[in-house]
């Protein structure tokens, strides 16, 4: 399987965007058969963000892309790249509003529907268009907004509990033109996979064109085909297996070991399913960024609003080398090593 290896790749400028309304767990209880001794224990979730109305993903997008435009000290990207499940419509994409919002010049904007391995996927794309000399700078972004696409009641409590809302951004940029304030990041590599044999194992089935004579209808709105369905048990299983396959690869092919970094910095699905990770590549409790606790599962978002906090909270050291990996509906997979530049 090829992996990409970068030499002429930084990355900087994490920023984030959180919703003002904090759902605790109670609050949950109020809504459906949940509790927070269940959600805590199965999950480490205690908290998460969610929107109010007419707060959008692009919005959010938009928000988190406006700070790293301005911590990068820059005004202008030659393309952005923007990765959600929840677009503000069934088209076109985000990328769109966020180019439009930014009052960016009329650059290309992509949208990256890998859904938890989302950011992963659009940081490789970004990568490969920097170290080929298509463009220097890219923004991108990964942006979410479940809470109005979960169904909260009973019927749907395994996943309503899971999932929050948020954005997080950065700026992928060719290494000998980068004047950003730091800290700054080496994209040293990624590697990417999928298996649609699983597509129905975590879904959200409708409205889709695979639907006929419509894509939905009230029906189909009642019986709940239109929140996200998943087997959690077989998820969780391939989560963990796939997250240590793939970043024993990329090490592999990096030249480097577990005990080389200093941070993992993961896709938050489950706290336990870090944990498991973690002690399969052997690496203590203490390595891996977990940010779950606070916000849930924001998907594409994830790995972004993880970076932007390690920023500020981990005091970062030329040369520490970190991991990200994640797992997610398609299923997808994948991983990036990163290096804090001098
Ligand atoms: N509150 C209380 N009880 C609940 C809840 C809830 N919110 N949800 C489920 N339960 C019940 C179940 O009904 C079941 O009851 P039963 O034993 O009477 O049948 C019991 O709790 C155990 O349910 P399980 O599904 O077996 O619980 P499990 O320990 O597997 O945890 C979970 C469920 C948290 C969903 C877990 O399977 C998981 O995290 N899966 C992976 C999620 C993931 O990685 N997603 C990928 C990214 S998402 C994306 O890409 C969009």
């Amino acid at each position: 399987m090829r992996a990409p290896l970068f030499s002429k790749v930084v990355v900087h400028s994490f920023a984030r965007e959180i919703p003002l309304r904090k759902v605790p767990n109670d609050d949950l209880a109020k809504l459906m058969d949940t509790n927070d001794d269940w959600i805590r224990k199965r999950t480490g979730i205690q908290t998460r963000y969610w929107v109010d109305e007419p707060t959008t993903t692009s919005n959010l997008g938009s928000a988190s892309a406006k700070k790293t435009l301005a911590l990068a000290g820059c005004d202008q990207v030659d393309a952005i790249i923007a990765a959600t499940l929840s677009p503000d419509f069934n088209f076109p994409g985000i990328g769109v509003q966020i180019q439009n919002d930014l009052n960016l010049d009329c650059i290309p904007a992509y949208d990256i529907r890998n859904q938890c391995s989302g950011f992963l996927y659009a940081l490789e794309m970004a990568g490969a268009l920097i170290e080929t000399g298509v463009y220097q700078r890219i923004l991108v972004v990964g942006a979410e907004v479940h809470s109005t696409g979960l169904d909260r009641t009973t019927r749907g409590r395994d996943i309503a509990v899971l999932f929050g809302d948020g954005a997080g951004s950065c700026i992928v940029e060719r290494k000998d033109c980068c004047h950003a304030p730091g800290p700054v990041f080496s994209l040293l590599g990624t590697e990417l996979h999928s298996d649609g044999a699983f597509v129905d194992q975590l879904w959200c089935e409708h409205p889709g064109s695979a639907h006929f004579p419509i894509r939905v209808s009230v029906d189909l709105v009642e019986q709940g085909k239109i929140f996200p369905t998943m087997n959690g048990k077989l998820v969780f299983e391939h989560a963990v297996r796939r997250m240590v396959e793939v970043s024993m690869s990329l090490l592999g092919k990096l030249n480097r070991q577990p005990r080389d970094l200093r941070l993992i910095i993961p896709h938050q699905a489950n706290l336990r399913i870090n944990s498991l990770v973690a002690k399969q590549l052997g690496l203590d409790e203490e390595q891996v960024f977990n940010t779950i606790q606070k916000y849930g599962n924001t998907t594409a978002a994830t790995i972004p609003i993880g970076f932007s906090h390690a920023v500020e909270e981990c005091d970062l050291k030329p040369g520490d080398q970190i991991l990200s990996a994640a797992f997610g509906s398609g299923f997808t997979w994948g991983a990036a090593v990163f290096e804090v530049v001098d």
